[in-house]
């Protein structure tokens, strides 16, 4: 795809350090090998050295010798790690012992080394669970000043040139925040809005979706989604955003022209933000299977620095992209 071309050229241009916790899974060590012949990143890889070459050896790998590799138990900055979470989880009750346990533990150790400057990103889930790749990276990481709530976009990659962005769409949140509350769904907006300019390459219209158009049904969860645009609107007052719309009026233009004929956004509506993550979800899965449309992500939007989570049923290739992705968010950080 010609945008994630674009996304591999900007990454080879200006490469960051990106720490894969899980050096010894194979998806993730066959992308990395890629990733590394390719030019496009600096890999840190967390795990046993010598597991590490034996498997990379087993799998025919023949770029990991550039990789540096970070034995969790036996390193030179354990302690002043260990230190560190202590230092960023007192408020929260954080014993040395504890902090010892988790520091060894390669996906709080990803965090400590982002949050010291060792590391510009993260990726990791191709065997841990969700949770268990976010839980770190909200506690030590964080949001980025201004945002205090994380979400999970993807690229929906539709045939249907007609739609979007000639096909390209932003979904959000469709993987990390259940029950947003108008404020955080305004920050998933912007959030939406900022990975369309940085990773998407275009300009955002951003749509906040719901069964009603511009008051054509009454309800709380409608009031949720209005008072979102009117947050929005105050945080970024040049953004083109609109909503509540439903999903037709926001992206079909004879609709729009019926349902919305004011609104800037609908009917060319190129980032649609859902009002939970219970229909982001459902949304996206439906349109990648029933629409045969590509699905990449999710690509995790509102951290301090960033932290991408695979899908444990991810290919070599969908790493490979999310390692790249992950490199033109840590680039977009920095700016
Ligand atoms: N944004 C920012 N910070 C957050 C968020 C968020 N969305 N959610 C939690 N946090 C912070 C909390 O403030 C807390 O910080 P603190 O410890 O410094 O006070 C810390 O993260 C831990 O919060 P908990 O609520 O205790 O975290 P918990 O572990 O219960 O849950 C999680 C966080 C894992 C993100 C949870 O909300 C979750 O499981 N979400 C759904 C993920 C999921 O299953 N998605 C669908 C699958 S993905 C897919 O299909 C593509």
């Amino acid at each position: 795809m010609e945008l994630l071309q674009k996304n591999v050229q900007r990454a080879k241009a200006n490469k960051q350090r990106i720490v894969l916790p899980e050096g010894l899974e194979p998806r993730t060590l066959q992308a990395a090998d890629r990733i590394l012949a390719d030019g496009i990143a600096h890999i840190i890889l967390l795990g046993n050295p010598a597991e590490i070459q034996a498997k990379a050896a087993e799998l025919g790998l023949k770029h990991i010798d550039q990789a540096e590799i970070i034995d969790p138990q036996n390193h030179a900055r354990r302690e002043a790690y260990r230190d560190l979470l202590m230092e960023l989880r007192k408020s929260k009750g954080m014993t040395r012992e504890q902090a010892d346990e988790l520091v060894v533990n390669p996906l709080y150790l990803a965090c400590l080394m982002i949050k010291s400057g060792d590391a510009d990103g993260e990726v990791a889930g191709a065997h841990n669970t969700t949770g268990n790749v976010l839980r770190p990276a909200l506690q030590l990481i964080k949001t980025r000043p201004g945002l205090k709530v994380v979400s999970g976009a993807f690229l929906i990659f539709s045939p249907l040139k007609e739609y979007g962005e000639n096909g390209f769409f932003i979904f959000a949140d469709c993987a990390v925040t259940p029950n947003p509350d108008s404020n955080e769904l305004a920050q998933i907006a912007i959030a939406s809005a900022d990975t369309a300019r940085s990773i998407g390459d275009m300009e955002p219209r951003v749509a906040l979706l719901s069964y009603s158009t511009k008051g054509s049904a009454k309800s709380e969860m409608i009031d949720k989604v209005t008072e979102a645009y009117k947050i929005a609107k105050e945080m970024a007052p040049d953004l083109l955003i609109d909503g509540e719309l439903q999903a037709d009026a926001a992206i079909v233009s004879k609709i729009a022209e019926l349902k919305a004929p004011e609104s800037p956004v609908a009917g060319k509506a190129n980032v649609l933000v859902f009002p939970n993550l219970e229909v982001g979800n459902v949304a996206y899965k439906l349109v990648e299977r029933l629409g045969r449309a590509t699905a990449v992500g999710p690509i995790l939007q509102g951290m301090a620095a960033p932290v991408n989570d695979l899908s444990r049923g991810c290919s070599v290739d969908d790493v490979y992209n999310v390692i790249t992705i992950t490199c033109n968010q840590a680039i977009a950080a920095k700016k």
